[in-house]
């Protein structure tokens, strides 16, 4: 696995592979990986030639007083998790390098963005769309992975990508949950053992009223 700090580097990979003719398969996170993450590189190995994956925990899609410092970051486990997993490439730019000093361009998908989680953390979908289509530009892959469980997320970088005419296939796919029922998330690592049995309780409800729904409750 060829790991790569560096913009020019990645660009210049993904140039000479697309010129030799191969698939690009890109999954972008912002590390802490666990099994949801897993899925979508499963997919992107069998769909495509090569598998990218990025690792950055982007400072533009975090509001003032959120976890932007706490957030978990371990590169050492998670760049043995992407090697095992057959990853071909693991791209890791800095924060300096992907906003240097003076960086004054951002991308917002109007409307979608201010909306549901949009609502109450402004400036995070532009924060998103932004770090995204600049690792498109950089990765240039021809498909990319992202999960269900942001789904709002996942509507916004359809629509970017509609938008903007980028020639890449956004592929959306299902959330991988733990065996108590809870949504794999690098930020479950947060949550004390009495929240992380409350935090069950939105899909244990969720499946309720389905299943009151399909007998007919209205
Ligand atoms: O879903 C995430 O982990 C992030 O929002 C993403 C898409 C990697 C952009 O930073």
């Amino acid at each position: 696995m060829h790991v790569v700090e560096d913009i020019d580097t990645m660009q210049r990979l993904s140039s000479r592979l697309r010129q030799e003719g191969k698939t690009i398969g890109f999954v972008p996170t912002m590390g802490a990986l666990h099994a949801g993450h897993m899925s979508l590189i499963e997919k992107a190995r069998i769909d495509t030639d090569v598998v990218v994956v990025s690792i950055f925990v982007n400072p533009t899609q975090f509001g003032p007083g959120e976890d932007y410092r706490e957030y978990p970051r371990d590169v050492e486990a998670d760049t043995r998790k992407v090697e095992d997993a057959g990853v071909d490439i693991l791209f890791t730019p800095s924060v300096q390098s992907m906003y240097p000093e003076g960086y004054n361009t951002y991308v917002e998908v109007k409307g979608l963005s201010e909306i549901l989680c949009g609502k109450f953390r402004p400036g995070h979908f532009r924060g998103v769309a932004t770090v995204v289509l600049k690792l498109f530009n950089i990765v240039m892959p021809h498909r990319a992975y992202f999960g269900y469980k942001d789904y709002q997320q996942g509507v916004i970088i359809k629509k970017m990508t509609q938008d903007l005419n980028l020639p890449i296939d956004i592929v959306m796919l299902p959330i991988v949950r733990d065996e108590d029922g809870l949504a794999l998330s690098s930020r479950n690592l947060y949550l004390t053992p009495d929240e992380r049995r409350s935090a069950t309780g939105l899909y244990r409800s969720l499946k309720m009223a389905k299943a009151l729904f399909l007998n007919g409750e209205r």
